[in-house]
């Protein structure tokens, strides 16, 4: 079986991610690849800091590796929180302080529309490739349902009336933004 790891600790993620790849590829984690330290994510743009992510776990290890980068763009605010998703509230990844801020800063807002868009950069053999998904959607008005995690609970995917937070992990797979990249990547990775 291919192995290849991915630059996460977000225990969310890789249950996410190794349930599309349907066991075809073993997922080695940051921790299993020897990798403690808090990879830095200070470029502008998601490609960027997904591509940056990739070459440092490549760079350490030398094995073949992907890392990806979500953001969510909400129109009426300009794109934000865009690449900043993480931290939009503190400089931690306090998920309920980023929805707080974000339903407050959406207060009054008439155009809710909005997309999560991931890139996931793969680096084989030293060669790199990125692969993006895109869901569209709207802010909701207040939080619903439990599963998931950051904004999840506050995003509704065009076409369904439930938030992220309310569909099954398989229904949120799906549609979802890291499940399209994780498509286009698992395609590439068993062609
Ligand atoms: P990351 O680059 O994948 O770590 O994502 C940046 C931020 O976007 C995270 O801290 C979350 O707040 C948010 N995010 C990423 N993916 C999702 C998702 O599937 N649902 C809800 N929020 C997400």
């Amino acid at each position: 079986m291919k192995k290849i790891i991915f630059a996460t600790n977000n225990a969310h993620k890789l249950e996410e991610v190794n349930a599309i790849l349907g066991g075809e590829i073993e997922l080695i984690t940051l921790k299993e690849a020897g990798i403690v330290e808090d990879i830095p994510e200070e470029e502008p743009t998601i490609e960027g800091n997904a591509l940056a992510k990739a070459r440092y776990v490549w760079q350490k290890t030398g094995r073949d590796c992907f890392a990806d980068d979500t953001g969510l763009e909400v129109d009426a605010l300009g794109g934000a929180p865009g690449v900043h998703s993480a931290r939009y509230a503190t400089d931690g990844h306090d998920f309920a302080a980023n929805r707080t801020k974000l339903l407050r800063e959406m207060e009054g807002k008439t155009d809710r529309t909005a997309r999560f868009r991931t890139v996931i950069a793969l680096i084989e053999g030293g060669k790199e490739r990125c692969f993006e998904g895109i869901v569209e959607g709207v802010i909701t008005t207040e939080e619903r349902g439990e599963g998931g995690f950051g904004y999840d609970p506050m995003f509704q995917p065009e076409g369904y009336t439930q938030t992220f937070s309310e569909l099954s992990p398989e229904e949120k797979n799906a549609i979802s933004h890291r499940g399209r990249a994780v498509k286009k990547l698992a395609e590439w990775l068993n062609q």
